[in-house]
């Protein structure tokens, strides 16, 4: 599976990326990253900082985008700290950035290899891919598919009542990504509040041992804190790796298609995503909508694929 990963990492980002460093099947091309839970400048370095983490230091990072189409920049310290990363100890990553634009990377990748090989997994706001839509259109129709963590729709919103992080903080993507035709994958709030850090799940990866699963274990015990007092579960929400593990194990997953759209001009419910779980519109079903997930098969196969990096 050929998959560039467009990233703000955040902690969970950093675990998504492991995961897909982990797994044999998966060919990542290139890791693209977009002002997020941190500005761009941190969000860049970041990404190297994990793939370094992960003895991977051969991975293509380009930065991307340094704020949303339209509005002011969102991020969210409050959950992943002053670095975005907070948790072990960081240091300044040995490779440099790629040269060039996020944006660039993708369409070339898109244009570049045969059509319908390439599937794109965002896991911050959709700016890049929204951007990259707009530059050239004919990526559209040669995408594999879009599978991204993002929306809500009975779990509702974690930065606004209604809205959903990666989609509020930057609508005006979504609603371009979500309406340009590509198959799309969506891993919503419903679904990783059902995948928690519980202390037993954190425990079996820090007895991986390795210097990817011990950072992993340091970066999740900063983590869950927020969510751990904001819900009063057991653990956080492991968000964006949910969208590798589909990739990698759909069996462990449950969803439908559904028509989603994103509500951009309600002052009270921008980045809303409208999902159509009942089917009672006759709106195009465009979306792939997750609900459900086998939470100990995901942590066992995450578990398991750390244990494969250096
Ligand atoms: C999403 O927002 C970010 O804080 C996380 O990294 C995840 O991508 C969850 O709402
Ligand atoms: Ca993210």
């Amino acid at each position: 599976m050929k998959i560039i990963i467009d990233t703000d990492p955040g902690q969970d980002d950093a675990a998504a990326i492991m995961l897909a460093l982990g797994s044999p099947e998966i060919d990542l091309l290139g890791i693209t990253t977009v002002a997020g839970n941190v500005p761009l400048e941190l969000t860049a370095r970041n990404a190297r900082i994990i793939c370094e983490m992960s003895g991977r230091t051969d991975v293509k990072v380009f930065a991307g985008a340094d704020g949303p189409l339209q509005g002011t920049q969102v991020t969210a310290e409050h959950v992943h700290g002053r670095t975005g990363l907070d948790g072990p100890e960081l240091f300044e990553p040995s490779f440099p950035l790629q040269d060039g634009h996020a944006v660039d990377f993708i369409i070339d990748t898109l244009m570049e290899e045969a059509s319908g090989t390439v599937t794109l997994c965002p896991i911050g706001p959709l700016t890049n891919i929204a951007l990259a839509l707009q530059k050239q259109p004919e990526i559209a129709g040669r995408i594999q598919q879009i599978v991204l963590m993002g929306g809500g729709y009975f779990a509702q919103g974690n930065v606004t009542p209604s809205a959903e992080f990666n989609i509020y903080a930057d609508p005006d993507a979504a609603a371009i990504v979500f309406a340009a035709g590509s198959p799309i994958v969506m891993l919503p709030l419903d679904v990783t509040h059902k995948v928690l850090t519980t202390q037993p799940r954190i425990e079996r990866i820090r007895a991986v041992g390795n210097r990817a699963a011990l950072a992993m274990v340091k970066m999740l015990e900063f983590y869950r804190r927020y969510d751990v007092e904001k819900y009063g579960t057991d653990g956080g929400p492991l968000h964006d790796p949910t969208t590798i593990a589909w990739l990698l194990q759909p069996q462990l997953f449950q969803g439908r298609m559904c028509n989603v759209e994103i509500e951009t001009t309600s002052p009270l419910t921008r980045g809303a995503t409208v999902v159509d779980w009942w089917g009672v519109t006759d709106r195009a079903k465009n979306v792939h909508v997750i609900g459900d997930a086998d939470a100990d098969g995901f942590f066992e196969l995450l578990t398991e694929r750390l244990a494969n990096l250096a």
